[in-house]
């Protein structure tokens, strides 16, 4: 049911002549990432030698996958794009909405409350254009699409950061914002800069105490959060050989936290053993035919020097267990050592709450080898000195360990199972009320990916550690941050030293995988007759209205509406936090819009001079008064503007309130993609200098504006309030077809115009 067995083998069936035809073009063997990256090549088949880290390339994923937070403005635009169905499988999740607070139960009930608007709207969208829906409670985005949907060899998008965890199964899966999402379903290329090469080569393996997890959480020692910018990383090696799957999912979930573009890894037998488990023989056996595809050429990992930008080695045989934070994912301390540094930075000892499962670790695996600990609490007469939480990561593993009795288990040792959602993983833990912004400093360990402030309780004096839901278990069991399960010992109920054992488990479940319902609605094979209905009064959905275009006319008298100082990302141009919950209505989003944006003139944020009254006010509020005055607007930026998230609401938002240009030293390539995507002028000084030309009081002329063309720039009179006037150039880098989109009013109304 979930997934397209035909679509997968027309990928395998094309695959050999492409990677034959890119191996004659490079002139040598490749990795398996250049394999899966020439073979979804938009235009077919290779006939260029791409440069890593330098062209932009445009590719044709097999799949996309939407989380519900995402999905809102994704789907809204997608309705605007005139398709009857989407042009390739895709699939909605209902998982970032659902707050956990009392256990799964009471909590999915109150989602279903609170959010039935939105959950309503995203399914009957997904049945109106055959899009997979995914209900609430039904699991994680990651670990469903793990289950269901990831193939050996394939290319995926979807719009969350974690969607690298489907390199598990050696896909090359990426996270993207909606705005590319929408085009690849409505049928167009995607673009990406073709990825630098980083391989990571697995020698050893992995015993006793040391997990998966551990590998990722080195890999974020060596790398930090920046190290994998722009790179994909290719992990190979008796170590990775040696891995189960789902094991291998855990450290491309968390390729996020080091800034990788994605991570995947060679086809093995674990992936063969996953696929027949999750009932997808099929797809194992068409996977079987081409595995020479679906892995390196062997001279590369022979010799990987040659072939990667950067190579890593790690010995697993020796590496330990480690716990990464507080406060960044990069920041490794192996368990040995936390002792030490623990006194040295005076991080409390007492562990509060251990958290295990979410997208990143709720493998069957990940929760047999917990539960293999928690057992151990009655049989040596321990009590849990921590409070201990479960987010199981899909319904299929949740019924299966159940039936399995490991639920029994952690019950006993007094834990609370959450939703098969995200929950605390994004803040959605309602753990002090309203009085989250004043929590008192703490300590806890999760096996989930970011440990960012505030990220599972929304409390700035959490400290959050991360490490493999085995280690998360036993200091949940000791209570306390130094425990080294490797060495230590605890004092029983009897006042006697006991020791726990090193952890065990299943790779799979050694009766199967069960489910009774899986959350899965598949859409209505004809779904032009569903009706989406978005109330009017809502306040977290609205209905888009297409954009007009910009005319000539009004690009002459514009006004300046703020001219931003230093950093200005997409948080500072549409904050997240609390208005995650409008992410689905534009109107109310606008009303952040910029309000995070240092004004240059007063270095105030959200203080900027409206000229039509000369008074200060928000930045939303006069944007919106110059937009009842029929006037358009232009933005001034400095370095790297709009750097941070895809999220495309930071361009529709203020394309949405009347600002029509945004002119900038330089762009965040993505946001300036967005701009130009929502029929806006996201343009760059020529003369970098002229930013400081630039007054408060100023009104913009677009000279040239009707002889707009690529490669030209455009010329701008600059007229201050003193009568006095600046000529400026302003550079951009539209080509004739983004062109269009500025004269059509945006790409959406190009692709509706062209499917009219
Ligand atoms: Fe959800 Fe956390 Fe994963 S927010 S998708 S469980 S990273």
């Amino acid at each position: 049911m979930a997934f397209d067995i035909e679509m997968i083998k027309q990928v395998y069936a094309q695959m050999g002549t492409r990677i034959d035809k890119a191996r004659e073009l490079l002139g040598r063997p490749l990795t398996l990432t250049e394999k899966i990256l020439y073979a979804h090549l938009w235009d077919k088949t290779p006939n260029t030698v791409y440069t890593r880290g330098k062209d932009y390339v445009d590719f044709a994923p097999d799949r996309v996958a939407c989380q519900d937070a995402t999905a809102q403005m994704a789907l809204l635009q997608f309705m605007h794009a005139g398709k009857p169905k989407v042009a390739v499988p895709t699939t909605v999740h209902c998982d970032h909405l659902i707050q956990a607070k009392v256990d799964a139960a009471t909590d999915l009930k109150r989602a279903n409350e609170t959010s039935s608007e939105v959950f309503n709207f995203l399914e009957s969208v997904s049945n109106k254009y055959g899009i997979g829906f995914w209900k609430p409670g039904a699991g994680i985005i990651h670990q469903v699409v793990l289950e269901n949907y990831a193939f050996p060899g394939g290319m995926m998008i979807g719009t969350d950061s974690h969607t690298v965890n489907a390199g598990g199964l050696g896909m090359l899966a990426i996270g993207v914002g909606g705005a590319d999402a929408v085009d690849v379903m409505a049928g167009m290329a995607w673009e990406l800069k073709f990825p630098k090469l980083i391989g990571v080569k697995l020698t050893g393996k992995l015993s006793g105490w040391t997990a998966p997890k551990d590998v990722i959480l080195k890999v974020a020692d060596i790398l930090t959060v920046k190290g994998g910018t722009g790179a994909i990383i290719e992990y190979f090696g008796e170590g990775a050989l040696a891995m189960s799957c789902t094991g291998k999912g855990t450290i491309c979930n968390m390729g996020a936290e080091v800034g990788a573009t994605t991570s995947t890894f060679g086809y093995d037998d674990s992936m063969d053993r996953y696929l027949r488990a999750t009932d997808r023989a099929d797809v194992a056996d068409a996977a079987l035919d081409v595995k020479q595809h679906l892995t390196a050429d062997p001279e590369v990992y022979a010799d990987p020097g040659n072939y990667f930008d950067q190579v890593i080695e790690i010995d697993l045989s020796t590496l330990e267990p480690h716990l990464n934070g507080p406060f960044t994912p990069d920041l490794a301390t192996p368990i040995s050592k936390m002792s030490e540094a623990a006194k040295a930075n005076d991080w409390p000892l007492n562990v509060e709450v251990g958290l295990i499962g979410s997208c990143t670790n709720s493998s069957y695996e990940d929760i047999s080898r917990a539960a293999s600990l928690a057992k151990q609490v009655a049989q040596k007469n321990l009590t849990t000195k921590s409070k201990f939480t479960i987010t199981p990561g899909s319904e299929q593993v949740r019924y299966t360990i159940e039936r399995d009795g490991l639920i029994d288990t952690f019950n006993e040792i007094g834990a609370t199972v959450f939703a098969n959602a995200c929950g605390p993983c994004i803040g959605m833990w309602d753990r002090y009320g309203d009085k989250a912004a004043s929590g008192p400093r703490n300590t806890i360990v999760h096996s989930f990916n970011r440990n960012f402030a505030k990220r599972a309780d929304g409390n700035p004096n959490t400290l959050a550690f991360v490490g493999s839901p085995e280690l998360v278990t036993a200091i949940a069991i000791a209570g306390r941050l130094d425990f080294n399960p490797v060495t230590d010992t605890l004092i029983n109920n009897d006042g006697q030293e006991v020791r726990l054992e090193e952890p065990r488990g299943y790779e799979l479940p050694p009766e199967g995988f069960a489910v009774e319902d899986a959350g899965f609605m598949a859409p209505e094979a004809d779904g032009s007759h569903v009706q989406v209905v978005v109330s009017p009064d809502s306040q977290r959905l609205q209905l888009l209205e297409p954009f007009v275009p910009i005319s000539s006319a009004s690009l002459q008298g514009m006004k300046l509406l703020i001219k931003a100082f230093g950093k200005c990302t997409t948080d500072h141009i549409s904050m997240a936090g609390p208005w995650l919950r409008y992410r689905g209505h534009l109107d109310n989003i606008a009303n952040n819009t910029l309000i995070g944006a240092v004004n240059a003139f007063n270095k105030k944020t959200n203080f900027v001079k409206n000229q039509l009254t000369g008074e200060y006010g928000g930045v939303p509020d006069v944007q919106r008064a110059y937009k009842a005055a029929g006037i358009k607007t232009l933005v001034v930026g400095d370095h790297n503007y709009g750097e941070g998230s895809s999220r495309e609401h930071a361009a529709m938002q203020p394309r949405h309130l009347g600002v029509a240009a945004v002119l900038v030293k330089s762009f965040a390539r993505i946001h300036e993609t967005n701009l130009k995507k929502q029929g806006m002028l996201g343009l760059t000084f020529a003369q970098e200098s002229d930013y400081d030309l630039i007054q408060e009081d100023d009104t913009f002329n677009f000279i040239d504006i009707d002889a707009f063309a690529p490669g030209k720039p455009l010329t701008i009179e600059v007229a201050h309030s003193n009568g006095a006037k600046d000529t400026i150039l302003a550079n951009h880098t539209y080509n004739a077809s983004q062109i269009e989109w500025f004269k059509e009013g945006s790409a959406l109304n190009v692709i509706k115009k062209e499917n009219a």
